[in-house]
């Protein structure tokens, strides 16, 4: 079958892949304009890849399509109904990253409130010439109260490490209430701005879709503390980035932990960037080498699965398959 894969796809899968398929693989390439590419988009019956924007554009040109694997959770890049209307299947890799984001973000966590970077670079720049000041000091995260907004999987797995292993107080807003959380780790349910009024740190890790695009903006960092600490692992365009700029320079939070930005890769000169009380990663939440193997092989898993026949384990467009059946 003819394969189309896009960065990211792990060596050893993409090598699998290979021996029985027709795999083309593109990296760096502007799949609106690439000649290559988009020949290749003609013929594919399959594509696999990470944050590739599929929509009617680029649906347009494939007439062939029959399934299109996310090397990710996250799948804001597809457009669903668009496929679900050409009856081509939709998958995503959730839950073997888990644990794997929720230990980054937790990183961002103890990094800003502990000054991590900002002081690594004190130390390594040669500028620890004499005993320290308060100037210097962090803020504690144990026994703070840490605010959960999107208490799905990776929502589940901070909260188990803020409770068990930094007895935190966990408050957490969603659509809808949890009450395994709340058994689990006496998290409490709270509005959104409940939870934004309380926390010591505010952390974001919900879908991007058409409710959540924005939704951390001037307004809700005013009703932040000013001690708030605020982390971004879901989007980048969950938050007003301008916004939170503003809300960095007026000292309406503390500090910012983010591994996603409006414009990946981040602008050069984007303003974030030189803020000492900003911390900041390459959407990297999901890289360590394990998982990203397992994405590459869950991935590869409901690509074949779905080229032969089979309902693939991960599908997010379920009336297709009833339709196919
Ligand atoms: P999940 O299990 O589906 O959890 C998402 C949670 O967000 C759900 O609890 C959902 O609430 C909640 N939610 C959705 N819309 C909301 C809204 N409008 N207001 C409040 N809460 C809302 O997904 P997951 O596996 O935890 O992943 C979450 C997201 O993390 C992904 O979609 C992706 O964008 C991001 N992510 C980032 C990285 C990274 O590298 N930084 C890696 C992996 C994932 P209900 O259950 O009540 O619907
Ligand atoms: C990564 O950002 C993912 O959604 O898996």
């Amino acid at each position: 079958m003819k394969i189309l894969a896009y960065d990211r796809v792990e060596k050893p899968v993409l090598d699998q892949l290979k021996e029985k398929h027709d795999v083309l693989f593109f990296k760096n390439i502007d799949p609106s304009s690439d000649p290559e590419f988009l020949n290749a988009l003609s013929e594919a019956e399959g594509i696999i890849g990470l944050a590739l924007p599929v929509n009617q554009e680029l649906l347009e040109k494939a007439p062939n399509l029959k399934i299109v694997s996310n090397v990710s959770v996250g799948y804001n890049n597809l457009d669903i109904p668009e496929l679900t209307k050409r009856n081509i299947m939709a998958t995503n890799t959730p839950g073997i990253l888990t644990d794997t984001v929720a230990d980054m973000a937790f990183g961002l966590i103890l990094a800003t409130a502990r000054r991590i970077p900002e002081l690594d670079y004190f130390v390594k720049s040669g500028q620890w010439t004499q005993s320290l000041t308060e100037e210097h000091y962090g803020v504690d995260v144990h026994h703070k109260k840490l605010g959960i907004i999107g208490m799905g999987r990776i929502g589940n797995a901070i909260s188990q490490r803020a409770h068990f292993g930094f007895h935190m107080d966990i408050l957490y807003h969603s659509r809808t209430r949890k009450l395994d959380a709340e058994e689990k780790y006496d998290a409490t349910y709270k509005s959104l701005d409940d939870l934004l009024r309380e926390s010591d740190f505010v952390c974001l890790i919900t879908p991007l879709t058409k409710e959540t695009e924005g939704m951390i903006g001037r307004r809700e960092f005013q009703l932040m503390k000013d001690s708030a600490i605020f982390i971004n692992a879901s989007r980048g365009k969950t938050v007003v980035e301008q916004d939170l700029i503003d809300a960095l320079k007026n000292n309406e939070i503390r500090a910012a932990g983010l591994d996603v930005f409006e414009q990946e890769p981040v602008e050069p000169d984007n303003e974030l960037l030189i803020m000492k009380n900003v911390v900041t990663l390459p959407h990297i939440g999901s890289s360590s080498h394990e998982t990203e193997l397992k994405m590459s092989e869950l991935a590869a898993e409901n690509l074949e699965a779905g080229l032969s026949g089979r309902k693939p384990p991960n599908l997010l467009n379920p009336q297709v398959w009833e339709k196919l059946e």
